[in-house]
């Protein structure tokens, strides 16, 4: 039976990108945050996962505006970054599982869910800035991908209670998945910010806050505000918290914060990385 291990949530910044391209992890700028993954990379090291599922949204690379899917999940041999505007050069590929990502689309379709299945798809940075911050190098990554986008860029977006329903059926259909794979959970984007319009460079440390206090104890905490109540609170893309929302649906046991870091700003954004922990299945 496969076994969740963990979350790691984190920002998924762009010009992170960029940051890695240039060696700058050790810039003042940037080290406050880098250092956040410190203790990711041992637990990593350590639990050495086969399989991570990501949810994440797209920003335009693989669904535009004209076909948004409310949530969307690859079943792919193999996906590949591509650059959608922001100049990052990721070149390495990520394997597939298809097996479980059939059995997950399987499985949350018969939890009355409607995903769209993806059989190719292409990631952008919100895939790829995760993996690339926990696998620096040049090696290929060693783990597979199942990747799950969640619609928070065209509205109407689902509702937090929704995104954190889906997390749980897609936990459930990994613990009912019959090999022995060891799988991390990946919620990614965050926390507030905001990029365009007047309220551009927004950003509120209080609801950050709230989010990373509940996280790991109490997640139905994060559910009491509504999609638009988030936009207002976090700004129009700090509404990515709807992918943490579903991440933390997904872990289903005994879930204990390891590590949490929080800084701002990078780029427009307050950026966050947590690190929690997933034991003893107790799952309904
Ligand atoms: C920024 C943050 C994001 O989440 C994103 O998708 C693009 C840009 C930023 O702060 O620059
Ligand atoms: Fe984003």
């Amino acid at each position: 039976m496969s076994r969740i291990a963990g979350g790691i949530f984190t920002s998924h910044v762009p010009g992170i990108g960029g940051a890695i391209a240039k060696g700058l992890q050790q810039d003042p700028y940037w080290k406050p945050f880098f250092d956040g993954f410190d203790p990711v990379h041992q637990w990593l090291a350590e639990e050495k996962p086969d399989v991570a599922v990501v949810f994440y949204n797209d920003h335009g690379l693989n669904f535009f505006l004209d076909k948004m899917p409310t949530f969307a999940i690859g079943a792919a041999a193999e996906y590949r970054h591509e650059d959608e505007g922001w100049g990052i050069a990721f070149q390495r590929p990520f394997e597939g599982h298809q097996d479980l990502s059939w059995h997950i689309i399987e499985q949350v379709v018969a939890s009355e869910f409607d995903p769209v299945t993806c059989q190719s798809m292409l990631v952008d940075h919100a895939v790829a800035v995760p993996f690339e911050l926990c696998w620096p190098g040049k090696e290929a990554f060693p783990l597979k991908l199942i990747p799950i986008a969640i619609n928070t860029v065209q509205h109407p977006l689902p509702s937090p209670r929704r995104c954190y329903n889906l997390g749980q059926a897609v936990g459930r259909a990994i613990e009912s998945w019959e090999g022995d794979e060891k799988v991390v959970i990946f919620g990614t984007g965050g926390l507030s910010h905001q990029l365009e319009g007047g309220r551009a460079g927004h950003i509120n440390v209080d609801y950050d806050k709230f989010c990373l206090r509940n996280l790991a104890p109490d997640p139905e905490a994060l559910l009491q505000h509504d999609t638009l109540d988030i936009v207002e609170l976090a700004g129009s893309q700090g509404v990515e918290i709807l992918n943490w929302i579903a991440a933390r649906g997904a872990m289903c046991g005994s879930v204990r914060e390891l590590a949490s870091n929080y800084h701002i700003p990078i780029s427009n954004t307050a950026a966050a990385t947590v690190l929690l922990e997933n034991s003893d299945k107790v799952h309904a």
